[in-house]
């Protein structure tokens, strides 16, 4: 007899695990099901992020940040170190232990909000009487009903054509987030978000890493003020980053990798690394789902197609997260979560696509919200500019840090807050002001009349809103 559900996620990344939880909270009965597991064959939820994205990768920035600081600054404080060495298994072992964590904690939240799961891979049988019949299988062998269903199936690294993963020498995310030695030579193919992270991580380690970028421009979707100003940063720490690349065949041997490619300047070059993080984007993953089964629509590259408010072509089948159009960022997949249970339990759900933050958790940290300058030049709108350097910030001082800037963009005639760009310390924090700012569609002169923490990071955002007057008063 299949069990019956007013709502049954399937995947419990950060868009599933969410969506199940306000669904429930909404007074609904709820499963969710998620076929992740560690090496031992536990149920291991949350996704990606949990298992082999934001979560193990903040641990290692945060280790070989530390690792870095002490090596190279804590003598301008004073502290000698002496002897300092370091222990890879136990820092990839502590990151391991964050992640476990994590995955205990959903499993304790599913407890609490009586969320019930299945530990298995989810697929659409087909619409029956009162929903649609899921079929588990793995841990969980079960059959259910759902009222609603809720796709939450994610993403998956993108592949070189040609060049399969085999996680010892062309590692995916997943393999560059446990290495069980540093490489002396790294190479990355693409120098988007995960290779300026993991690249980071592992030059902090001691690695010499190259990153070959397919585009001419550096980080082309951030405003070309900050990407500048990071490259100089990335290229003063020692990462070797070449953009404007096409990349030949790559050839791996027992004892290296061999990758061919003609440089920005049409001169052909070549790369010899221990190993080679291939990370040119995500694609999104649907395998095993039963899509053809019953008719679920994608789109020509593999996206569910959804309309705004997540909504598929069949009947009450939802989805969310990497495996629809949009960022590919867990608070993007969680807010969808949170809109779609709403709208399943008849009440107004909304995403606010244009108020998503980007963060890059590099040194010195990336953070936007809204539009950039070359947004809003290619779009012919008028707007005003306001930027404080970190240099001139009291708090950075103290820190040591004073790399970077913030750079409030408002409309010419009305204020509003268009866009917020930060580069330095902390921007991962100092970009949830803009983003409160701007989903009140908050003017820079708010900002600016806001009293501010002293001595804090954010007194910048409050000068860079006051440099838009052109009245900055530590500047
Ligand atoms: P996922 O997290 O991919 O979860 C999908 C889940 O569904 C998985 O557990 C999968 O096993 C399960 N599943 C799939 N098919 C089935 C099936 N048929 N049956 C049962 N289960 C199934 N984003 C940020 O916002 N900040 C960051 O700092 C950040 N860092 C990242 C670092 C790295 C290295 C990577 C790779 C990504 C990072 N991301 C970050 C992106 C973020 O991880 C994703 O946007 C997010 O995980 C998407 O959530 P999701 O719920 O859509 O899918
Ligand atoms: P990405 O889209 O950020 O960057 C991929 C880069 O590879 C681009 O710059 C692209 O031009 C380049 N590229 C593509 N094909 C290439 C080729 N053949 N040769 C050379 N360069 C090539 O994708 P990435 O870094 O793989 O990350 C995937 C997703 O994960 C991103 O969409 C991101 O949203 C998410 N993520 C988010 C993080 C965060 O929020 N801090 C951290 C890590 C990942």
């Amino acid at each position: 007899m299949a069990k019956q559900f007013d709502v049954v996620v399937i995947g419990a990344g950060p868009g599933g695990y969410i969506a199940a939880i306000r669904a429930a909270q909404l007074g609904m009965s709820v499963a969710c099901i998620d076929a992740w597991s560690t090496s031992d064959g536990k149920p291991a939820p949350g996704g990606t992020c949990t298992n082999v994205g934001c979560i193990p990768s903040k641990a290692l920035l945060q280790s070989s940040e530390h690792y870095e600081q002490a090596g190279s600054h804590f003598a301008e404080h004073g502290i000698e170190v002496k002897g300092l060495g370091l222990k890879l298994d136990t820092l990839i072992g502590r990151k391991d232990t964050v992640v476990t964590q994590n995955n205990d904690g959903i499993l304790y939240l599913f407890k609490k909000n009586k969320v019930t799961f299945f530990h298995g891979k989810g697929s659409f049988v087909a619409q029956v009487d009162g929903g649609w019949s899921i079929k588990v299988s793995g841990t969980s062998d079960e059959d259910l009903v759902a009222k609603h269903v809720v796709v939450a199936t994610g993403s998956a690294p993108r592949e070189l054509p040609g060049l399969p993963f085999d996680e010892k020498k062309i590692l995916s995310n997943d393999g560059a987030l446990r290495l069980t030695a540093v490489p002396k030579k790294m190479g990355v193919i693409g120098a988007g978000v995960i290779g300026l992270e993991l690249g980071s991580v592992w030059r902090r380690l001691g690695a010499e890493v190259t990153i070959l970028e397919a585009m001419p421009d550096f980080l082309p979707v951030a405003d070309q003020q900050v990407a500048k100003e990071a490259l100089k940063a990335f290229t003063k720490q020692g990462l070797n980053i070449q953009t404007g690349v096409k990349i030949g065949e790559v050839k791996t041997t027992s004892k290296a990798v061999t990758v061919p490619y003609t440089d920005a300047s049409g001169a052909e070059q070549s790369m010899a690394v221990d190993s080679l993080i291939v990370s040119i984007g995500r694609v999104p993953h649907t395998d095993g789902l039963g899509v053809e089964t019953v008719g679920l629509k994608l789109d020509e590259r593999g996206f569910i197609v959804v309309d705004d408010d997540c909504r598929t072509n069949l009947n009450n089948v939802w989805a969310v997260g990497d495996v629809v159009r949009g960022p590919m960022l867990a608070h993007k997949a969680e807010e969808e979560g949170v809109a779609v249970a709403e709208s399943i339990a008849g009440q107004h759900g909304h995403v606010n696509y244009a108020v998503i933050p980007n963060v890059l958790y590099t040194s010195p940290e990336i953070a936007w919200v809204g539009r950039n300058e070359q947004q809003l030049k290619t779009e012919g709108v008028a707007y005003k500019a306001g930027s404080f350097p970190f240099m001139a910030n009291g708090r950075a001082r103290a820190l040591g840090d004073t790399t970077g800037f913030v750079k409030v963009l408002a409309d010419a005639k009305t204020d509003e807050v268009l866009g917020v760009h930060i580069v330095g310390p902390m921007a991962s924090e100092l970009i949830s002001e803009a983003v409160t700012i701007m989903e009140f569609r908050g003017a820079a002169e708010d900002i600016a009349r806001i009293c501010h923490a002293h001595p804090t990071l954010s007194e910048a955002m409050k000068e860079a809103a006051l440099a838009v007057d052109k009245r900055t008063l530590n500047f």
